[in-house]
């Protein structure tokens, strides 16, 4: 009697999680990288199995996160200098990454710094250092890589914005001022991105625990408030590593607007629900902040 010989059992088929699935193998930027919610995305991109470059003015931030996140991490990661408001070093980053790794899938324009107090104290040069960070930076990363992504046929650009780019947002004016372009930067540059394969979501976390919060007008004149410009926030602050899993769930999703966590979401719903009722509230808040900053 002639026995067939058994088969080899099929390998268990692998599960393939779509969300995790969009950044394994792909090259992705990541901005203002050394600190944060920059250095949470890029560790949660590697993790998925992204090539990670943390790109960050502060070159020893980002080298340090680089050297903790690589090695646990399935995707690559390396660190590089980088000064937002300089457009031609944005360029060269994404030129030399592109080349390097033959194209470039993600851009996340995520550097930013907050500048705020009671807006009758700040000057010009307040404004000035918010918009050249938080929104030229931005610009300088969609003139790098929105025509390369054009002529891929594909990317995606995801620029951090703020529920302060969509909420009402006393003493942080310029801070809001900016996120408010930011919003309207990435869901006008997404309608006409579509076009030619390429994807744009705009980032808008609440309260997020980081440094950022400690830093408000830092190297600028005058006052330097701390966090008693934070609104009580229900729940307290989001942690860096949950708003980068929700952020790049969304991302996969390509999600217009990602706003998290859920009071960020139900703030930004009431506002749209009910504006005169959610800007009488803001004024109430106003108040209680400028008291605030003016006895501390
Ligand atoms: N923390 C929050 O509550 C919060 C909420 C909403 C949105 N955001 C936004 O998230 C982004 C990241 O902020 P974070 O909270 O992680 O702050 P963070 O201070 O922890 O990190 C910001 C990083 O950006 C870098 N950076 C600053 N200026 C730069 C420049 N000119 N060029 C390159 N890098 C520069 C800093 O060195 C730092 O590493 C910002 O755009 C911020 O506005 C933060």
């Amino acid at each position: 009697m002639t026995t067939e010989p058994a088969s080899a059992a099929p390998p268990p088929a692998r599960r393939v999680d779509p969300l995790r699935e969009r950044f394994d193998g792909r090259t992705a930027i990541v901005t203002g990288g050394g600190s944060g919610i920059g250095r949470a995305l890029g560790a949660e991109l590697a993790a998925r199995g992204a090539t990670v470059v943390l790109a960050d003015v502060d070159l020893a931030a980002a080298a340090a996160a680089a050297a903790e996140i690589g090695p646990r991490s399935p995707g690559s990661v390396t660190a590089a200098e980088l000064d937002v408001r300089d457009a031609d070093a944005v360029a060269d980053l994404v030129e030399r990454v592109a080349s390097d790794h033959v194209r470039l899938d993600y851009l996340f324009n995520n550097a930013g710094v907050a500048v705020g107090g009671d807006t009758a104290q700040l000057s010009v040069a307040h404004w000035d250092r918010v918009i050249d960070v938080n929104l030229r930076g931005v610009v300088h990363g969609v003139a790098a890589a929105y025509p390369r992504m054009v002529r891929q046929g594909s990317g995606h650009i995801v620029n951090t914005a703020s529920l302060a780019g969509l909420f009402p947002s006393p003493t942080l004016v310029p801070y809001a001022a900016t996120k408010h372009a930011v919003v309207g930067l990435s869901i006008s540059l997404r309608a006409e991105a579509a076009c030619n394969g390429v994807r744009v979501t705009a980032l808008c976390p609440g309260f997020v625990d980081t440094p950022l919060l400690d830093h408000v007008n830092e190297g600028l004149p005058g006052p330097r408030p701390g966090r008693e410009l934070l609104r009580r926030v229900p729940g307290g602050l989001y942690t860096p590593d949950a708003l980068a899993r929700d952020a790049l769930d969304g991302v996969a999703r390509n999600r217009a607007l990602v706003v998290a966590p859920s009071v960020a979401r139900n703030a930004w719903r009431g506002y749209r629900l009910a504006p005169t009722v959610v800007l009488a509230a803001a004024t109430r808040t106003a108040r209680r902040l400028l008291g605030d900053l003016h006895a501390g």
